[in-house]
């Protein structure tokens, strides 16, 4: 019988960080099996992704409910508790959520954010840390609580920024860090291991 925790992903497009948390769950050894993909994009290129997993997915199109946040929340809720998860991952879930959901599953719902928080929060991270004249850049895997972007820090990986680097290449580097990032912050999670509020420093080069 499998112990692991019934992990839900949440998605809204290409899905690579929910294929490295799906593939990190597939060793016996990983606290968490993923058991449900969420988009509320129909044409998310993650579905296919995890449908090829053998996930199950669930399409909860936002359109679907006009300007009722909350009802869209509520349908999400019903299919997660319907599948008995336990945990949560937002990756790359372009919905801010509202304090219903995140009422309902208090330090249950974890995120992966492209910048070193709280710096930059919100979109285009690569972009404000160039503008910024940073040396460094990171992603954060954090909770998500009601103040968007901003919730406890569980864990962050920094990269150099190089001197030709532009918000594509930044981009690109730092989601392999991602990659590796959730995956082993979400076991340490689960796990209930001390929580790192310092940077787990993976700099490259
Ligand atoms: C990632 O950069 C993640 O940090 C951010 O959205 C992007 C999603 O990419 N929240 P993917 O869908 O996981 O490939």
């Amino acid at each position: 019988m499998s112990l692991k925790e019934r992990i839900a992903i949440l998605i809204s497009g290409r899905g690579s960080n929910m294929e490295a948390l799906i593939k990190a769950s597939q060793k016996p050894s990983f606290p968490a099996s993923v058991e449900l993909v969420i988009s509320n994009n129909p044409d998310a290129l993650g579905l296919d992704r995890a449908r090829e997993y053998g996930i199950a997915t669930q399409v909860i199109d936002h359109h679907d409910f006009g300007k009722d946040r909350q009802a869209h929340e509520r349908q999400i809720d019903a299919v997660l508790q319907a599948y008995a998860i336990s945990t949560i991952c937002l990756a790359g879930y372009m919905r801010i959520l509202t304090s219903f959901l995140i009422n309902h599953w208090p330090n249950q719902i974890l995120n992966i954010h492209p910048s070193i928080l709280p710096l930059f929060p919100g979109l285009d991270t690569h972009a404000k840390a160039l503008d910024a004249g940073m040396k460094v850049h990171g992603c954060t895997v954090h909770i998500v609580n009601e103040i968007m972007d901003q919730g406890p820090i569980l864990g962050q990986a920094v990269i150099p920024i190089l001197p030709n680097d532009t918000s594509l290449t930044l981009a690109k580097r730092l989601l392999e860090q991602e990659h590796v990032l959730y995956p082993r912050v979400l076991k340490r999670f689960l796990r209930g291991d001390e929580i790192e509020t310092t940077a787990d420093a993976l700099i490259n080069g």
